[in-house]
C-alpha cells in the first residue's frame, strides 16, 4: 500500500508535493534523503552527540541499556566533570545542561543565565579553552573536558588581565553580562580576533549587554590584549 504522507515513487515533480513535503525538499533533497539522514542521526551522530558516559549506562542487573532509553526516563548518570581544575563527581539527569549543572548542582552561579536559548551569551564558558554557551550543552557530554568558568579565570586573588581592564574601563553596568563577556573576551584574545575595534565587536557578537555598555567593553579588551603577552 502506497504510503500518504509522501509523494509516490513516480511524483517527482515539486508541484505534486504537500506544503509540509515542500519543506522537507528543502531541508533534505528529497524524502528518500530524508529517511537517510534520520537512518544517520539515530545511529552514529547520536553516538557522538551523547558522550562515553550516556553509552556506557546500565542497570541495576549490570546490562548496558540503549542510550535512548537512558536519556528518554531521565535517570540519574554517574559522571565526572573537570571545572577550574577540579574534579566533580556529579550524578544527574542526562538532559542536564552544562549551565544547569554548573548553577544548580555546584553552586558555581558565576555564569548567568539570561535567554537559555543560545541568543544572549550570559551563559558563556570555556571548555578547552574554546567559547561555549553553555545553556545549549548538555553536562554529560563534557566528561573529560577541561572546563574554566568566571570562577577560574583569576590566579587566586590575582584577577586576569580582562577582569582588570573590565574594572579600569568601566565595561559593565548591572554586571548581568558580564561574566559571560570575560569569558568570551580571554577566548577573543587567545584566538587573535582583536586587530581592530570592528573585529572585536563582530567576534564578541555572540555576547549581548542589555546596559550597552559595549564601548566601554572593546576599550577592556583592547587594553587586556596590551597587557597580555603576545
Ligand atoms: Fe545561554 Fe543566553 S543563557 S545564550
Ligand atoms: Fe548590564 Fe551588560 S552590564 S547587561
Amino acid at each position: 500500500m502506497a504510503d500518504e504522507s509522501e509523494p509516490t515513487e513516480r511524483s517527482d515533480s515539486p508541484a505534486d508535493y504537500s506544503a509540509d513535503q515542500l519543506n522537507e525538499l528543502l531541508m533534505f533533497g528529497s524524502p528518500a534523503t530524508r529517511r537517510q539522514f534520520l537512518k544517520q542521526i539515530a545511529g552514529t551522530s547520536a553516538a557522538v552527540t551523547l558522550g562515553p558516559a550516556l553509552l556506557r549506562f546500565g542497570n541495576a542487573e549490570g546490562q548496558t541499556l540503549p542510550a535512548t532509553t537512558a536519556a528518554a526516563d531521565g535517570a540519574a548518570i554517574p559522571f565526572r566533570l573537570k571545572i577550574n581544575g577540579t574534579e566533580h563527581q556529579v550524578s544527574l539527569d542526562p538532559r542536564t545542561t552544562l549551565l544547569d549543572a554548573l548553577r544548580e548542582h555546584l553552586d558555581l552561579t558565576g555564569s548567568k543565565k539570561g535567554c537559555d536559548h543560545g541568543q544572549c551569551g550570559a551563559c558563556t564558558v570555556l571548555v578547552n579553552d574554546r567559547r561555549i554557551n553553555s545553556c545549549l550543552s548538555l553536562a554529560i557530554m563534557h566528561e573529560g573536558d577541561e572546563i574554566t568558568t568566571i570562577e577560574g579565570i583569576a590566579q587566586g586573588e590575582q584577577l586576569h588581565p580582562v577582569q582588570q581592564a573590565f574594572i579600569e574601563q568601566d565595561g559593565f553596568q548591572c554586571g548581568y553580562c558580564t561574566p559571560g563577556q570575560i569569558c568570551s573576551a580571554v577566548a577573543c584574545i587567545k584566538e587573535g580576533h582583536v586587530k581592530s575595534d570592528a573585529e572585536i565587536r563582530e567576534w564578541m557578537s555572540g555576547n549581548l549587554c542589555r546596559c550597552g555598555a559595549y564601548p566601554n567593553i572593546v576599550a577592556a579588551i583592547k587594553e587586556a590584549t596590551a597587557a597580555l603577552p603576545a
